[in-house]
């Protein structure tokens, strides 16, 4: 998916500077608190960790519950007598067959066409995603929950099919990069037919943890080895940037105004994209971590400046930083590429006992 503030491009730069402080051993625990995409967190249990993910939205915690949390072949037993060539597939064919059966479900007038896409509603017009689209999405959403509230799946199949959905909606979204507006007209990723595309599974040993809390909170129910920390750098909520995607993963059919449908996400407002804010409650965080090592990826250009952050890490134990050059988040508009130039950090703390 493509997030603001993704780790997925710098995963190598992550990786060997973190194996520089903490070393290679498998079986420390590595825990990714502000988790967005799961990036990282997979990364570090396809290397064999245990994990632990969080984070404050719920579209976030569908995704880090598959990438991450799932761990074990899906059988899809429940869908057997209902989905033709499921019972003779070989188990890592079945997922692929499920979601070519959803693929295949005609489109329904759902909440998300009927709000988000160019619809027969005489309503103020919302261009999101195509008509064909919403009403697949639909189809797709509601067929999901129907098989969960039947107890026809379980809910690693269930996270697997729902992250499937969201990433497969969000490649057919009419926007320039988040959903803070639509474009005007339809663009050429968005005209495409929705594509449900079955995501990959990693399998392992490993029983990983994901949780969908405030992280100031989270951190005070854990004691991981490792605890990597990826928090807004700047203004940008998250809750009212990603607000479709927190709408379908969520299903609530909220109450929405606007311009851009916006739900109400006043309950998700981060406090790390608070100026004011900021700098305290990353020095409640640090100080409740109990873990050996502590990361932080932060840019040059944050509301802390590099000094609040080396203040504040100092304060647990020996602080270093690695740095790499990166180019900011871009939207689809091609912008002057020396322009978007950033310095990414990579903080550190070798915490003392
Ligand atoms: C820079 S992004 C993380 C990107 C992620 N590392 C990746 O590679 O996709 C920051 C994330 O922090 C989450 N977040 C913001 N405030 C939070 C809080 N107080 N508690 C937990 N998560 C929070 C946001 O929802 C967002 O997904």
């Amino acid at each position: 998916m493509n997030y603001i503030g993704s780790k997925l491009s710098l995963l190598d730069f992550l990786d060997r500077s973190i194996e520089e402080v903490a070393g290679k051993d498998k079986s420390l625990i590595f825990c990714d608190l502000f988790a967005g995409t799961g990036a990282v967190g997979t990364h570090f249990k396809k290397k064999g960790h245990k994990v632990i993910a969080n984070d404050l939205q719920y579209y976030s915690y569908v995704l880090n519950r598959h990438f991450v949390g799932n761990h074990k072949p899906l059988k899809f037993e429940g869908l057997i007598v209902l989905v033709s060539g499921l019972k003779s597939a070989d188990i890592a064919e079945r997922k692929n067959i499920v979601c070519e059966y959803l693929q295949n479900l005609d489109g329904v007038k759902g909440f998300v066409y009927q709000n988000y896409c160019p619809n027969d509603s005489g309503d103020e017009q919302r261009l999101y995603f195509t008509a064909e689209n919403g009403k697949k999405c639909d189809a797709i959403r509601e067929k999901i929950e129907e098989w969960r509230n039947k107890k026809l799946i379980n809910d690693d199949e269930y996270f697997y099919l729902l992250a499937t959905l969201l990433e497969a909606i969000d490649k057919s979204a009419n926007t320039a990069s988040v959903y803070g507006a639509f474009l005007k007209s339809i663009k050429k990723s968005a005209g495409k037919p929705m594509a449900l595309s079955p995501l990959p599974l990693y399998l392992n040993d490993n029983e990983h943890e994901i949780y969908n809390e405030d992280v100031n909170d989270v951190i005070k129910k854990i004691s991981p080895d490792i605890i990597y920390l990826d928090p807004p750098y700047n203004t940008r909520q998250y809750s009212a940037n990603y607000h479709i995607l927190e709408t379908i993963a969520k299903n609530d059919r909220p109450k929405i105004k606007g311009k851009t449908g916006l739900r109400d996400w006043s309950g998700q407002k981060s406090v790390y994209c608070s100026r004011a804010k900021v700098k305290q409650a990353f020095a409640d965080l640090i100080k409740n971590a109990k873990a050996r090592y502590i990361f932080l990826s932060y840019n040059n250009e944050g509301l802390m400046s590099l000094n609040d952050i080396k203040e504040i890490m100092s304060s647990r134990g020996k602080y270093g930083y690695f740095t790499q050059d990166y180019s900011r988040f871009k939207a689809d508009n091609n912008r002057d590429y020396s322009a978007n130039k950033t310095t990414e950090y990579l903080h550190y703390v070798v915490v003392n006992n």
